[in-house]
């Protein structure tokens, strides 16, 4: 980045984000914010959404309270997974006539989610005013949670890139396909160059045959990222290559719901278990959601 570049970026980012002090650094410590969590991926159609909705899932059934927001802005179809229709979507929301809570709905389980809606990106240039209501209710949401999913689209977009940059941590999955292990890479490495907060990235292998091809995916990325990022990806868990899933997705049924027995629900047992013991990452609660709906709507990234 030049000069020039590189002080405009400031400045945009001191004008957008609020800086802390001791009283809202007081503020924060004192409500309990959920950790905001980005699912994305470099390739498309790798699982994201059926992870996310599991993990989900089972974090929820564990006692969590988990919220999970369909964050694709072109296709989202997190509805469809769980089988449930929404009536409302992000999309009343951003124009204004809906606040956050009324579209909150309920899908298995008693899942909290927020349904993504087709359109959503001409709304992200809002007004000061709209951002504030956005924020007041979605951080007030924030506090009675302790985990928000993002199932975000494949790939860079500006949406995504948004989102990841917005969030405490990016969960980034990819298959042992050397194309979905290669866009992985290259999603990463953008985000990693382009981000001013830290993020902690990890990886998810999904649809492997066994433990040992995850590991192997796993190192590939994670060499690569030290040598050339000097960042260190550690691999979240894996998903094995199960036909249970399909038939789930078919019935628009959540796979660990309707085969809990099968291999890849039990992967997910596994991941989900793992995950509750992790530490948040350290960028949690400097910003807080003020800091995210900047981030998110306002261009800084
Ligand atoms: N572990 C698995 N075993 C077998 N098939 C799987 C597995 N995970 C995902 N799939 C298949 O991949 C399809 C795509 O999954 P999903 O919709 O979750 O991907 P996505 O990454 O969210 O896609 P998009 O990029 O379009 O949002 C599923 O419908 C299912 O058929
Ligand atoms: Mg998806």
């Amino acid at each position: 980045m030049n000069d020039q570049a590189a002080s405009l970026r400031e400045l945009m980012l001191k004008r957008s984000v609020p800086l802390l002090n001791e009283e809202n650094l007081v503020q924060m410590k004192k409500k309990n914010l959920a950790r905001l969590i980005a699912v994305s991926s470099g390739k498309g159609g790798v699982g994201k959404s059926n992870f996310t909705l599991n993990l989900a899932l089972k974090l929820h059934a564990s006692g969590k309270k988990v919220l999970v927001f369909d964050a694709d802005m072109g296709m989202a179809n997190i509805d469809i997974l769980m089988g449930v229709s929404s009536r409302f979507s992000l999309y009343h929301v951003l124009k204004g006539e809906k606040r956050i809570r009324d579209i909150v709905q309920l899908g298995p389980l008693g899942l909290p989610y927020v349904a993504g809606g087709s359109g959503l990106i001409e709304l992200l240039t809002l007004t000061e005013e709209d951002i504030d209501r956005f924020t007041s209710d979605l951080e007030s949401l924030a506090q009675e949670m302790d985990y928000i999913f993002f199932d975000t689209g494949a790939g860079l977009s500006l949406e995504n890139r948004r989102f990841i940059a917005a969030a405490d941590e990016c969960i980034v999955v990819t298959t042992p396909e050397p194309t979905s292990i290669t866009d992985a890479y290259a999603l990463i490495k953008v985000m990693h160059k382009q981000l001013t907060d830290p993020v902690s990235f990890s990886i998810v292998v999904n649809r492997v045959e066994n433990r040992r091809e995850a590991e192997k995916v796993s190192d590939k990325i994670g060499l690569v990222a030290k040598r050339f990022l000097n960042a260190t990806i550690p691999l979240l868990g894996y998903i094995t290559d199960d036909q249970h899933v399909m038939r789930a997705v078919k019935n628009q049924k959540p796979f660990t719901l309707m085969y809990p027995q099968c291999a890849a629900s039990r992967d997910m047992e596994r991941i989900a278990s793992g995950y509750k013991e992790l530490p948040s990452p350290l960028k949690q609660n400097t910003q807080g959601f003020k800091g995210f709906m900047n981030k998110w709507l306002k261009k800084t990234i």
